[in-house]
């Protein structure tokens, strides 16, 4: 099964879910630290990591697999996987985190 495919139809906030299980190019929201947060990892592996808070008036952002970006159910605000806005009404870019900084980096795989 595809693990990444599950996390986005409903296991969301799994605390399982480490950002480095997640395939290259694909993205979740998952836990941190107790904290709901979108992962992305890159195609040379690299994670990035945002708050899924949307910066317009803060409903979740939700995963979109095909364009690699971070909608907004609420009033159509995407961003990017690194948290800059593509389309507003939300002007300011998702807040960012640098995994590097967190305790649970692993190294790469490739
Ligand atoms: Fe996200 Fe309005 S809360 S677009």
């Amino acid at each position: 099964a595809n693990v990444v495919g599950q996390l986005i139809k409903g296991k969301l906030d799994s605390p399982n879910t480490k950002p480095e299980d997640l395939a290259k190019g694909e993205g979740a929201v998952i836990t941190l630290d107790g904290h709901r947060k979108g992962a992305y990892r890159d195609d040379d592996g690299k994670v990035h990591i945002v708050d899924t808070t949307c910066t317009h008036i803060g409903c979740e952002v939700e995963w979109n697999n095909g364009d690699k970006t971070w909608d907004c159910p609420c009033h159509g605000s995407r961003f990017k996987f690194t948290g800059e806005v593509i389309e507003g009404p939300a002007e300011k870019p998702l807040q960012k985190y640098d995994y590097t900084m967190m305790d649970n980096l692993t190294s790469e795989d490739s």
